[in-house]
Protein backbone atom coordinates (compact mmCIF):
# COMPACT_ATOMS: atom_id res chain seq x y z
CA UNK A 1 0.00 0.00 0.00
CA UNK A 2 1.31 3.17 -0.73
CA UNK A 3 1.90 5.78 1.82
CA UNK A 4 -0.61 8.12 0.07
CA UNK A 5 -3.29 5.39 0.54
CA UNK A 6 -2.35 4.44 4.43
CA UNK A 7 -2.92 8.11 4.92
CA UNK A 8 -5.76 8.26 4.20
CA UNK A 9 -8.73 5.23 5.69
CA UNK A 10 -12.28 6.54 4.60
CA UNK A 11 -13.25 5.95 1.12
CA UNK A 12 -14.40 8.83 -1.40
CA UNK A 13 -17.07 7.99 -3.86
CA UNK A 14 -16.18 11.78 -5.51
CA UNK A 15 -12.93 10.59 -6.59
CA UNK A 16 -14.04 10.96 -10.47
CA UNK A 17 -15.59 13.90 -10.26
CA UNK A 18 -14.01 17.45 -11.67
CA UNK A 19 -13.26 19.37 -8.28
CA UNK A 20 -11.06 22.02 -7.24
CA UNK A 21 -7.28 21.63 -8.21
CA UNK A 22 -5.78 18.35 -6.21
CA UNK A 23 -2.37 18.42 -4.81
CA UNK A 24 0.49 16.10 -7.30
CA UNK A 25 -0.23 13.02 -4.88
CA UNK A 26 -3.71 12.64 -5.22
CA UNK A 27 -3.96 14.09 -8.68
CA UNK A 28 -1.67 10.95 -9.64
CA UNK A 29 -4.17 8.23 -8.06
CA UNK A 30 -7.31 10.29 -9.88
CA UNK A 31 -5.49 9.64 -13.40
CA UNK A 32 -5.01 6.17 -12.36
CA UNK A 33 -8.46 5.64 -11.21
CA UNK A 34 -9.72 6.83 -14.88
CA UNK A 35 -7.04 4.49 -16.86
CA UNK A 36 -7.89 1.46 -14.87
CA UNK A 37 -11.62 2.18 -15.76
CA UNK A 38 -11.57 2.40 -19.10
CA UNK A 39 -9.18 -1.16 -19.46
CA UNK A 40 -11.86 -3.02 -20.54
CA UNK A 41 -9.42 -6.34 -19.97
CA UNK A 42 -8.14 -5.26 -16.30
CA UNK A 43 -11.85 -5.11 -15.02
CA UNK A 44 -13.79 -2.86 -12.58
CA UNK A 45 -11.50 -0.38 -11.46
CA UNK A 46 -10.49 -1.03 -7.42
CA UNK A 47 -11.81 1.84 -5.35
CA UNK A 48 -9.12 3.78 -4.11
CA UNK A 49 -9.07 5.43 -1.00
CA UNK A 50 -8.54 8.87 -0.27
CA UNK A 51 -9.81 10.65 2.36
CA UNK A 52 -10.60 14.36 2.10
CA UNK A 53 -9.78 15.50 5.65
CA UNK A 54 -11.45 18.46 6.61
CA UNK A 55 -9.13 21.29 8.32
CA UNK A 56 -10.82 23.68 10.60
CA UNK A 57 -9.00 26.56 12.56
CA UNK A 58 -10.99 28.55 14.98
CA UNK A 59 -10.36 32.12 14.88
CA UNK A 60 -8.38 34.32 17.99
CA UNK A 61 -9.05 37.03 16.64
CA UNK A 62 -12.39 39.59 18.01
CA UNK A 63 -15.22 39.09 15.64
CA UNK A 64 -12.92 36.36 13.57
CA UNK A 65 -14.73 33.59 11.78
CA UNK A 66 -13.43 29.87 11.51
CA UNK A 67 -11.50 28.71 8.58
CA UNK A 68 -12.34 25.99 6.60
CA UNK A 69 -9.96 24.04 4.61
CA UNK A 70 -9.63 20.76 3.14
CA UNK A 71 -7.05 18.00 2.66
CA UNK A 72 -7.29 18.17 -1.13
CA UNK A 73 -7.33 22.15 -1.83
CA UNK A 74 -3.57 22.81 -3.12
CA UNK A 75 -1.20 24.24 -0.56
CA UNK A 76 -3.79 24.16 1.93
CA UNK A 77 -1.60 21.85 4.85
CA UNK A 78 1.43 24.47 4.16
CA UNK A 79 -1.02 27.44 4.49
CA UNK A 80 -2.10 25.90 7.71
CA UNK A 81 1.69 25.79 8.44
CA UNK A 82 2.80 28.97 7.89
CA UNK A 83 -0.23 30.53 9.59
CA UNK A 84 0.85 28.89 12.93
CA UNK A 85 4.64 29.66 12.30
CA UNK A 86 4.12 33.15 11.21
CA UNK A 87 1.29 34.29 12.79
CA UNK A 88 -0.09 32.23 16.42
CA UNK A 89 3.27 31.94 17.69
CA UNK A 90 2.14 33.92 21.01
CA UNK A 91 -1.55 32.23 20.58
CA UNK A 92 0.06 29.01 21.21
CA UNK A 93 2.13 29.90 24.09
CA UNK A 94 -0.71 31.49 25.89
CA UNK A 95 -2.63 28.34 25.25
CA UNK A 96 0.20 26.12 26.66
CA UNK A 97 0.32 24.12 23.39
CA UNK A 98 3.75 23.15 22.02
CA UNK A 99 3.82 24.17 18.46
CA UNK A 100 4.87 21.20 15.88
CA UNK A 101 8.08 21.58 14.08
CA UNK A 102 6.13 23.84 11.12
CA UNK A 103 9.05 22.74 8.57
CA UNK A 104 9.70 19.05 8.76
CA UNK A 105 5.96 17.65 10.01
CA UNK A 106 3.62 15.63 8.01
CA UNK A 107 0.22 16.85 6.58
CA UNK A 108 -1.60 13.91 9.03
CA UNK A 109 0.05 15.50 12.14
CA UNK A 110 -2.26 18.58 11.17
CA UNK A 111 -5.43 16.82 11.88
CA UNK A 112 -5.01 16.29 15.51
CA UNK A 113 -3.25 19.13 16.32
CA UNK A 114 -5.82 21.40 15.11
CA UNK A 115 -7.93 19.33 17.45
CA UNK A 116 -5.89 20.21 20.27
CA UNK A 117 -5.59 23.91 19.32
CA UNK A 118 -9.56 23.95 18.50
CA UNK A 119 -10.80 22.75 22.14
CA UNK A 120 -7.99 25.05 24.14
CA UNK A 121 -9.18 28.02 22.08
CA UNK A 122 -12.95 27.25 22.92
CA UNK A 123 -12.07 26.59 26.60
CA UNK A 124 -10.29 29.67 26.73
CA UNK A 125 -13.27 31.87 25.23
CA UNK A 126 -15.55 30.13 28.10
CA UNK A 127 -13.56 30.88 30.56
CA UNK A 128 -12.56 34.31 29.56
CA UNK A 129 -15.36 35.55 27.60
CA UNK A 130 -14.31 39.08 27.57
CA UNK A 131 -10.83 38.26 26.03
CA UNK A 132 -9.56 37.81 22.54
CA UNK A 133 -5.93 36.12 22.25
CA UNK A 134 -4.74 37.86 19.62
CA UNK A 135 -5.94 41.24 20.16
CA UNK A 136 -5.25 44.04 16.92
CA UNK A 137 -2.70 45.94 18.86
CA UNK A 138 -0.67 42.55 18.50
CA UNK A 139 -2.11 42.05 15.18
CA UNK A 140 -0.35 45.29 14.18
CA UNK A 141 2.32 45.12 16.05
CA UNK A 142 5.03 43.80 13.43
CA UNK A 143 5.15 46.29 10.25
CA UNK A 144 1.85 44.64 9.31
CA UNK A 145 3.48 41.79 8.20
CA UNK A 146 -0.02 39.98 8.79
CA UNK A 147 -1.18 41.70 6.25
CA UNK A 148 1.78 40.82 3.79
CA UNK A 149 1.33 37.03 5.31
CA UNK A 150 -2.82 36.60 4.49
CA UNK A 151 -1.99 38.23 0.76
CA UNK A 152 1.00 35.73 0.53
CA UNK A 153 -1.57 32.97 1.29
CA UNK A 154 -4.08 33.96 -0.61
CA UNK A 155 -2.19 33.72 -3.34
CA UNK A 156 -0.69 30.32 -2.61
CA UNK A 157 -4.33 28.66 -2.13
CA UNK A 158 -5.61 30.35 -5.50
CA UNK A 159 -2.63 29.71 -7.92
CA UNK A 160 -0.99 26.22 -6.85
CA UNK A 161 1.13 26.63 -9.73
CA UNK A 162 2.37 29.62 -10.20
CA UNK A 163 4.71 28.27 -13.14
CA UNK A 164 1.57 28.22 -15.29
CA UNK A 165 1.74 31.96 -15.21
CA UNK A 166 5.56 32.39 -16.15
CA UNK A 167 4.65 29.77 -19.59
CA UNK A 168 1.43 31.60 -20.31
CA UNK A 169 3.27 35.03 -21.30
CA UNK A 170 5.01 35.34 -24.52
CA UNK A 171 8.80 36.59 -23.21
CA UNK A 172 9.20 40.03 -22.92
CA UNK A 173 6.43 41.78 -24.48
CA UNK A 174 3.92 43.75 -23.10
CA UNK A 175 1.86 41.24 -21.40
CA UNK A 176 5.12 39.96 -19.99
CA UNK A 177 4.23 39.16 -16.01
CA UNK A 178 5.85 39.84 -13.22
CA UNK A 179 4.73 40.12 -9.78
CA UNK A 180 5.69 42.91 -8.24
CA UNK A 181 6.17 41.55 -4.27
CA UNK A 182 4.38 42.83 -1.46
CA UNK A 183 6.98 43.95 0.53
CA UNK A 184 8.12 46.43 -2.71
CA UNK A 185 4.34 47.59 -2.32
CA UNK A 186 4.47 47.99 1.34
CA UNK A 187 7.77 50.64 0.93
CA UNK A 188 6.19 52.47 -1.54
CA UNK A 189 2.58 52.71 -0.24
CA UNK A 190 4.40 53.86 3.14
CA UNK A 191 6.78 56.38 0.84
CA UNK A 192 3.77 57.80 -0.76
CA UNK A 193 1.87 58.22 2.51
CA UNK A 194 -1.66 57.00 1.37
CA UNK A 195 -4.63 58.90 3.02
CA UNK A 196 -8.22 58.23 3.33
CA UNK A 197 -9.06 59.92 0.52
CA UNK A 198 -7.41 58.41 -1.94
CA UNK A 199 -8.01 55.99 -4.70
CA UNK A 200 -5.60 53.37 -5.96
CA UNK A 201 -5.70 52.16 -9.47
CA UNK A 202 -3.15 49.25 -10.75
CA UNK A 203 -3.11 49.22 -14.22
CA UNK A 204 -2.26 45.91 -15.22
CA UNK A 205 -3.09 44.02 -12.03
CA UNK A 206 -2.42 40.86 -12.87
CA UNK A 207 -3.49 38.30 -9.90
CA UNK A 208 -4.40 41.31 -7.98
CA UNK A 209 -2.31 40.82 -4.98
CA UNK A 210 -1.21 43.83 -4.65
CA UNK A 211 -5.07 45.73 -4.87
CA UNK A 212 -5.54 42.97 -1.72
CA UNK A 213 -3.00 44.41 -0.12
CA UNK A 214 -3.38 47.86 -0.25
CA UNK A 215 -7.01 47.24 0.79
CA UNK A 216 -5.86 45.72 3.73
CA UNK A 217 -2.98 47.41 4.86
CA UNK A 218 -4.44 51.18 4.20
CA UNK A 219 -7.32 53.03 4.89
CA UNK A 220 -7.50 54.30 1.42
CA UNK A 221 -11.21 55.03 -0.13
CA UNK A 222 -11.24 53.14 -2.77
CA UNK A 223 -8.60 50.70 -4.74
CA UNK A 224 -8.87 49.19 -8.34
CA UNK A 225 -7.21 46.87 -10.66
CA UNK A 226 -8.06 46.36 -14.18
CA UNK A 227 -6.23 43.36 -16.11
CA UNK A 228 -6.38 42.88 -19.91
CA UNK A 229 -5.52 38.67 -19.89
CA UNK A 230 -7.58 36.08 -18.97
CA UNK A 231 -5.25 33.95 -17.19
CA UNK A 232 -4.25 35.64 -14.59
CA UNK A 233 -7.81 37.08 -14.13
CA UNK A 234 -9.13 34.18 -13.15
CA UNK A 235 -6.33 33.76 -10.74
CA UNK A 236 -7.15 36.84 -8.88
CA UNK A 237 -11.27 35.95 -8.77
CA UNK A 238 -9.94 33.23 -6.96
CA UNK A 239 -7.26 35.46 -5.01
CA UNK A 240 -10.16 37.58 -4.06
CA UNK A 241 -12.37 34.74 -2.87
CA UNK A 242 -9.14 33.67 -0.40
CA UNK A 243 -8.31 37.00 0.67
CA UNK A 244 -11.94 37.61 1.89
CA UNK A 245 -11.76 34.19 3.62
CA UNK A 246 -8.64 35.06 5.80
CA UNK A 247 -9.52 38.65 6.66
CA UNK A 248 -12.85 37.13 8.05
CA UNK A 249 -11.03 34.70 10.02
CA UNK A 250 -8.64 37.51 11.41
CA UNK A 251 -11.67 39.60 12.06
CA UNK A 252 -10.15 42.26 9.43
CA UNK A 253 -12.52 44.16 7.29
CA UNK A 254 -10.66 45.45 3.96
CA UNK A 255 -11.28 48.81 2.55
CA UNK A 256 -13.78 48.77 -0.68
CA UNK A 257 -11.64 46.97 -3.81
CA UNK A 258 -12.35 45.76 -7.21
CA UNK A 259 -10.52 43.58 -9.29
CA UNK A 260 -11.98 43.56 -13.03
CA UNK A 261 -10.90 41.59 -16.63
CA UNK A 262 -10.43 44.42 -19.25
CA UNK A 263 -8.30 46.65 -21.04
CA UNK A 264 -6.94 49.98 -19.62
CA UNK A 265 -7.11 52.02 -22.68
CA UNK A 266 -11.03 52.42 -22.77
CA UNK A 267 -13.13 55.56 -22.24
CA UNK A 268 -14.54 54.49 -18.56
CA UNK A 269 -10.55 53.62 -17.44
CA UNK A 270 -10.17 56.94 -18.98
CA UNK A 271 -13.16 59.39 -16.87
CA UNK A 272 -11.66 57.03 -13.75
CA UNK A 273 -8.33 58.32 -13.73
CA UNK A 274 -9.06 61.48 -14.76
CA UNK A 275 -11.79 62.26 -12.23
CA UNK A 276 -11.18 59.81 -8.94
CA UNK A 277 -7.95 58.08 -8.79
CA UNK A 278 -4.77 59.54 -6.79
CA UNK A 279 -2.57 57.07 -6.86
CA UNK A 280 -1.57 55.28 -10.55
CA UNK A 281 0.40 51.98 -10.38
CA UNK A 282 1.98 50.49 -13.77
CA UNK A 283 4.45 47.82 -13.58
CA UNK A 284 4.87 48.83 -17.22
CA UNK A 285 8.49 47.84 -17.39
CA UNK A 286 7.76 45.35 -20.71
CA UNK A 287 5.36 47.56 -21.99
CA UNK A 288 6.21 48.04 -26.10
CA UNK A 289 5.93 51.76 -27.16
CA UNK A 290 2.76 51.55 -29.02
CA UNK A 291 1.29 50.56 -25.13
CA UNK A 292 3.43 53.31 -23.85
CA UNK A 293 2.02 55.94 -26.14
CA UNK A 294 -1.75 54.48 -25.30
CA UNK A 295 -0.56 54.86 -21.34
CA UNK A 296 0.47 58.32 -21.71
CA UNK A 297 -2.10 59.58 -23.52
CA UNK A 298 -4.59 58.46 -20.37
CA UNK A 299 -2.70 59.66 -18.14
CA UNK A 300 -1.82 62.93 -19.37
CA UNK A 301 -5.65 64.37 -18.17
CA UNK A 302 -4.58 62.90 -14.74
CA UNK A 303 -6.06 65.87 -12.18
CA UNK A 304 -3.35 67.73 -10.17
CA UNK A 305 -1.26 66.45 -7.71
CA UNK A 306 -2.38 62.72 -9.45
CA UNK A 307 0.87 60.67 -7.78
CA UNK A 308 2.07 57.59 -10.83
CA UNK A 309 4.27 55.08 -9.95
CA UNK A 310 5.95 53.04 -12.80
CA UNK A 311 8.85 50.92 -13.50
CA UNK A 312 9.52 52.49 -17.32
CA UNK A 313 9.25 56.14 -17.02
CA UNK A 314 6.55 58.56 -19.06
CA UNK A 315 8.90 60.61 -20.56
CA UNK A 316 9.69 60.32 -24.39
CA UNK A 317 12.93 60.00 -25.20
CA UNK A 318 12.74 59.87 -28.66
CA UNK A 319 15.21 61.39 -31.18
CA UNK A 320 14.70 64.62 -32.23
CA UNK A 321 11.98 65.10 -29.78
CA UNK A 322 12.66 67.74 -26.98
CA UNK A 323 11.51 67.33 -23.88
CA UNK A 324 9.19 69.97 -23.96
CA UNK A 325 6.93 67.81 -26.68
CA UNK A 326 6.60 65.10 -23.48
CA UNK A 327 3.23 65.80 -21.25
CA UNK A 328 5.45 64.37 -18.19
CA UNK A 329 8.17 66.22 -18.87
CA UNK A 330 6.68 69.60 -19.01
CA UNK A 331 3.90 69.09 -16.48
CA UNK A 332 5.24 66.70 -13.76
CA UNK A 333 7.90 65.56 -11.59
CA UNK A 334 9.49 62.40 -11.77
CA UNK A 335 12.28 60.70 -9.56
CA UNK A 336 13.06 57.18 -8.69
CA UNK A 337 10.95 56.37 -5.44
CA UNK A 338 14.06 54.54 -3.81
CA UNK A 339 17.27 53.78 -4.26
CA UNK A 340 18.86 50.40 -3.25
CA UNK A 341 22.55 49.14 -2.73
CA UNK A 342 21.88 46.21 -4.44
CA UNK A 343 22.21 43.96 -1.66
CA UNK A 344 18.05 42.97 -1.77
CA UNK A 345 16.49 40.11 -3.35
CA UNK A 346 14.10 40.83 -6.75
CA UNK A 347 11.64 43.03 -6.08
CA UNK A 348 10.05 41.34 -9.11
CA UNK A 349 9.37 37.75 -9.68
CA UNK A 350 10.53 37.34 -13.03
CA UNK A 351 13.81 38.56 -12.91
CA UNK A 352 16.32 38.47 -9.56
CA UNK A 353 17.54 42.44 -10.69
CA UNK A 354 16.21 45.41 -9.16
CA UNK A 355 13.80 46.64 -10.91
CA UNK A 356 13.67 50.33 -10.11
CA UNK A 357 9.81 52.14 -9.32
CA UNK A 358 9.50 55.99 -10.66
CA UNK A 359 6.72 57.79 -9.16
CA UNK A 360 5.65 61.06 -11.17
CA UNK A 361 3.72 63.54 -9.52
CA UNK A 362 1.36 65.79 -12.24
CA UNK A 363 2.19 69.03 -11.76
CA UNK A 364 0.23 71.05 -13.94
CA UNK A 365 1.21 74.83 -12.86
CA UNK A 366 5.00 73.39 -13.73
CA UNK A 367 4.79 75.04 -17.53
CA UNK A 368 3.21 78.25 -15.35
CA UNK A 369 6.03 78.28 -13.06
CA UNK A 370 8.74 77.65 -15.32
CA UNK A 371 7.28 80.41 -18.01
CA UNK A 372 7.73 82.85 -15.34
CA UNK A 373 10.96 81.90 -13.90
CA UNK A 374 12.08 82.12 -17.64
CA UNK A 375 10.61 85.64 -17.68
CA UNK A 376 11.78 86.88 -14.51
CA UNK A 377 15.12 85.77 -15.45
CA UNK A 378 14.71 87.27 -18.83
CA UNK A 379 14.02 90.58 -17.23
CA UNK A 380 16.97 89.95 -15.11
CA UNK A 381 18.86 89.88 -17.88
CA UNK A 382 17.63 92.50 -19.89
CA UNK A 383 17.77 95.53 -16.87
CA UNK A 384 21.50 93.89 -16.32
CA UNK A 385 22.34 94.26 -20.08
CA UNK A 386 20.68 97.92 -19.91
CA UNK A 387 22.57 99.15 -16.49
CA UNK A 388 25.87 97.29 -18.22
CA UNK A 389 25.20 99.40 -21.31
CA UNK A 390 24.52 102.63 -18.91
CA UNK A 391 27.85 102.07 -17.33
CA UNK A 392 29.81 101.60 -20.16
CA UNK A 393 28.16 104.84 -22.07
CA UNK A 394 29.02 106.72 -18.74
CA UNK A 395 32.62 105.73 -18.68
CA UNK A 396 32.79 107.13 -22.34
CA UNK A 397 31.13 110.15 -21.47
CA UNK A 398 34.00 110.64 -18.53
CA UNK A 399 37.18 109.80 -20.65
CA UNK A 400 35.79 112.19 -23.27
C1 LIG B 1 4.28 43.07 -15.23
S1 LIG B 1 2.59 42.63 -15.02
C2 LIG B 1 2.22 43.48 -13.51
C3 LIG B 1 1.26 42.78 -12.56
C4 LIG B 1 1.02 43.54 -11.26
N1 LIG B 1 0.58 44.87 -11.46
C5 LIG B 1 2.28 43.56 -10.39
O1 LIG B 1 3.03 44.52 -10.45
O2 LIG B 1 2.49 42.58 -9.66
C6 LIG B 1 1.86 43.69 -16.25
C7 LIG B 1 0.44 43.31 -16.56
O3 LIG B 1 -0.15 44.30 -17.41
C8 LIG B 1 -1.13 43.64 -18.19
N2 LIG B 1 -1.53 44.50 -19.32
C9 LIG B 1 -0.82 44.81 -20.44
N3 LIG B 1 -1.56 45.60 -21.23
C10 LIG B 1 -2.74 45.83 -20.62
C11 LIG B 1 -3.92 46.58 -20.97
N4 LIG B 1 -4.01 47.25 -22.11
N5 LIG B 1 -4.96 46.59 -20.09
C12 LIG B 1 -4.88 45.91 -18.92
N6 LIG B 1 -3.79 45.17 -18.57
C13 LIG B 1 -2.73 45.13 -19.39
C14 LIG B 1 -0.40 42.37 -18.59
O4 LIG B 1 -1.31 41.38 -19.02
C15 LIG B 1 0.33 41.99 -17.30
O5 LIG B 1 -0.41 41.09 -16.52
Amino acid sequence: MSKVQQNFSVVSDDADKPGPLQPASVRSLRSTTKRNASSEVAGPAPKIAVKVEKWTIESVCKNGRRLDLSSNEPNAASVIKTLFKEIHGSVLSKLNIHPLHWDECADSELGPFLKTFNNSVKAFRKKNPRDVLLSKENWRQKEASEFRVICDLACQLAIPNPRVLNTHYAGFSSGTYGETNIETLQKILDLLGVKEDDVFMDLGSGIGQLVTFAAAYTNIAHVRGIELQQVPAGFADENVRQFKKLMRHFGEKPRPFELKLGDFNTEEIETFLKEKATIIFCNNLAFDPDLMIKLRAILQFCNNGTKIVVTQKLETTKKGRTPRDCFFTASADTILLFETDGSEKGNVSWTNNIVPYYLTTVDNYKPFREAATRAKQEEANRLAKLMCSKKNGAKHGEKE
